[in-house]
């Protein structure tokens, strides 16, 4: 290794001794309720599979039958060299589910907002941010060149605060609409009426949403009865529905203006065939049925519950994701490792993906668990917690 590479090391290091270092666990089998890893059987607490489709049968013919039909890639930025049916179908029939005008399809939900936030503000104009935005939003944003002005988490006095002092160009406020680490959901009927009140546009990432809240899983402004006052919806696929991509969605000039603006949408190539068809073939699953969506929240109810008896403290969360709040990394580091030797897949969260201080596992139910799945989970945490004494 040569010198000018020596602080690679020297980081790993630091977040080895910090407990911050992350041990990427290698699978070996489908996503599922069970999965293998390094040899043994575990139960999967952690994916964002939430609906179990990211295995489900129609999902996987729907892949063969696209790749038997158009191949395996897509060899265009859809801008250059045209795009497919397939892509242009998926668009439409994301707007459809959406309830909005328009949508477009693009590689990834961190994508999504790097294509749609630039597109939107520049120099000269502001973002309002709140807090504990995703990463992809805090990028998308430095890319901009617009000024960020963050308000206090789900804060709405912050968040007019923070208006009143904008002075000139455009205003972007954005807001996840479910915060993936405390599932938590955004007061987005208020966001909405303060940023009307300051002339700014209004934007919800629904990564979280998607498949969860809503009627059949349309997401976040669904849920709140939000059709056309909120200016841009951007989404993944790579969650609830199983496969990989974003979108964003709106109003026809929207997307008629992202598709000639927004960066990794004119100098990236598209999702594959087998991505689209997999991705259509869900969408058409939640429209005919919110039986996946019935199971998912079931499942979640009755695993919150069991926790909270059992005397955890599993923060602020109001959907299926589900943190057991630990603090101290170390703490959680050990807790994930305890959980791992009892069959249970459940990774630790730390710093910087959570503030210091704030270490937690975060459990992600899915309708593919069984009961018999959440039982089996709630007694391995509760040896584990009270070997660890985080419960008595
Ligand atoms: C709020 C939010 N936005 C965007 C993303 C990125 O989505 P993708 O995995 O499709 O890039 C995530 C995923 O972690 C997310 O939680």
């Amino acid at each position: 290794m040569s010198e000018k590479l020596q602080f690679t090391e020297d980081v790993i290091g630091d977040l080895k001794a910090s407990g911050l270092y992350n041990d990427i666990k290698v699978i070996g089998s489908a996503q599922g309720a069970w999965i293998e890893i390094e040899g043994s059987k575990v139960l999967n607490m952690c994916s964002n599979n939430y609906l179990g489709l990211a295995n489900d049968p129609r999902l996987r013919q729907a892949a063969k039958d696209a790749i038997d039909t158009f191949g395996v890639g897509p060899a265009a930025v859809r801008s250059i060299a045209g795009t497919t049916v397939l892509h242009e179908s998926l668009d439409k029939q994301v707007a459809r589910f959406k309830r909005v005008e328009a949508a477009l399809t693009l590689q990834s939900g961190f994508m999504a907002n790097v294509a749609v936030i630039p597109a939107l503000v520049g120099k000269g104009d502001t973002i309002v941010s709140d807090e504990l935005n995703h990463a992809s939003i805090i990028d998308g944003s430095r890319l901009s060149r617009a000024e960020i002005k963050p308000y206090k988490h789900a804060d709405l006095a912050s968040l007019e605060e923070v208006l009143r002092d904008v002075e000139g160009g455009r205003i972007l406020v954005i807001t996840d609409g479910v915060f993936s680490m405390d599932g938590d959901i955004a007061p987005l009927p208020q966001i909405v009426d303060i940023a009307k009140r300051y002339g700014a546009m209004t934007m919800v990432d629904d990564a979280h949403g998607e498949g969860v809240l809503g009627d059949n899983g349309r997401g976040i402004v669904d849920h709140f009865h939000l059709h056309g006052q909120v200016d841009v919806e951007v989404g993944t696929f790579s969650k609830a529905i199983g496969t990989i991509g974003g979108f964003a969605a709106g109003s026809a000039s929207l997307i008629s203006y992202l598709k000639q603006k927004a960066r990794p949408f004119l100098f990236s190539s598209a999702l594959t065939p087998a991505d689209v068809a997999s991705t259509a073939k869900a969408i058409d699953i939640l429209t005919a049925s919110g039986d996946l969506v019935t199971r998912l929240w079931d499942n979640a109810g009755y695993f919150k519950q069991g926790m909270r008896q059992l005397g955890f403290n599993i923060g602020i969360s109001q959907t299926p994701i589900t943190p057991v709040m630990l603090g101290d990394v170390q703490l959680a580091t050990q807790f994930s490792r305890l959980l791992f030797q009892k069959g249970i897949f459940a990774t630790k969260i730390g710093f910087p993906t959570v503030p210091e201080g704030k270490a937690r596992i975060r459990v992600m139910i899915s309708a593919t668990h069984s009961r018999e799945d959440l039982d089996f989970a709630l007694a391995q945490f509760a040896l584990v917690g009270r070997d660890l004494a985080v419960i008595s």
